[in-house]
């Protein structure tokens, strides 16, 4: 006779007790057996995620709201500087505030500036989709072209804000124009590193540097939630942030240190025998992922979306 939840082919205490003894206590013990009470249940869907998954999903929601920040960033930018290409109305470049911007007759230089940003959209762009597993999984050879795309355009971003800060003089303070050209300098050394271990095909090396290179290039995006999520805390306060005061200074060098110190705990923590270590990262990846989060939500509202 078929019991619910019971196999045939399973060598079911049921069924033995019916054939071989036959007795009340017996079924009471077997049906026990084959629903087990509840409780059991209720213990194993509230139990936690073991260590290294509460790590992974941490710096797995931390890549999910640093995504929708960096897309609404490429949208702004493919729209703004995009726009302006498409129209042809340089001019129009200048409705919003920029530290030099379009000056009419500057072939040079205005090439240069809408060169930087527009490129700065794509290598914005290309970088997320290198951090996608799935794609490295099934499209190795997209990974290996994106990446080439990427690590391309990072080298001529780089080279054409060193050229507008040093050569054509767009400054916008001492203390952040060092702090964009370490950032700057550091992404080179990166992107170098992180191509000749693709190429020796050592690829925990490679993912290490390449993962630098990718945090540095975003350099500049983490400045704007940065300046964003200062101003959050700040601006109640009564307190103005200005391009040469120490608070922009400090978020300044912060968008590229900050996230570089965070990549080096979680590779450590990603290695320590300590689980404890990695509960923390994790917790901590996801906090860090509320503030990705807020920060890019008021750089949309109050930075991008007024200006499209
Ligand atoms: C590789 C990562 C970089 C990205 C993604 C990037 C992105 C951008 C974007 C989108 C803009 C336009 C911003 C706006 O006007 O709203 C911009 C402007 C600028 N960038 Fe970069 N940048 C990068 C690296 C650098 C570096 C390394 C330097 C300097 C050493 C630099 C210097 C500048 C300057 C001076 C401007 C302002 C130009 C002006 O307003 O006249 N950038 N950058």
């Amino acid at each position: 006779m078929p019991y619910p939840g019971v196999n045939d082919d399973f060598p079911s205490p049921i069924r033995l007790a019916e054939s071989q003894i036959g007795g009340t206590r017996v079924l009471a013990v077997a049906m026990v057996r084959a629903f087990p009470p509840r409780r059991h249940h209720v213990n194993a869907s509230l139990r936690l995620p073991s260590p290294p998954r509460l790590l992974s999903a941490g710096a797995t929601f931390w890549f999910v709201t640093a995504t929708l920040g960096q897309l609404a960033f490429v949208v702004f930018i493919a729209a703004f500087f995009g726009g302006a290409l498409a129209t042809g109305d340089l001019a129009g470049l200048n409705a919003k505030p920029h530290v030099t911007g379009y000056v009419p007759g500057d072939i040079v230089g205005n090439t240069q500036f809408l060169g930087h940003a527009v490129l700065a959209g794509l290598v914005t762009f290309a970088g997320l989709w290198q951090l996608v597993p799935a794609l490295r999984r099934r499209w190795p050879a997209v990974h290996r072209w994106n990446g080439r795309l990427f690590l391309g355009v990072a080298l001529v971003v780089t080279l054409t804000g060193f050229w507008l800060v040093w050569v054509r003089g767009s400054r916008l303070g001492t203390g952040s124009d060092l702090s964009i050209s370490l950032n700057g300098l550091l992404i080179l050394c990166f992107a170098v590193l992180a191509w000749r271990s693709a190429l020796r095909r050592d690829v925990a090396t490679h993912r290490r540097h390449a993962l630098r290179a990718w945090l540095l290039v975003n350099g500049v995006w983490f400045l704007r939630i940065g300046i964003m999520l200062a101003g959050l805390v700040l601006t109640p306060l009564g307190i103005k942030i200005d391009y040469q005061g120490a608070t922009f200074i400090l978020v300044s060098v912060g968008s590229w240190v900050v996230p570089l110190a965070v990549l080096e705990l979680y590779f450590r923590a990603e290695r320590s025998p300590h689980a404890w270590v990695k509960t923390a990262m994790g917790t901590a990846l996801g906090l860090l992922a509320f503030a990705t989060l807020a920060g890019s939500l008021a750089a949309a509202a109050f930075m991008w979306w007024p200006v499209l």
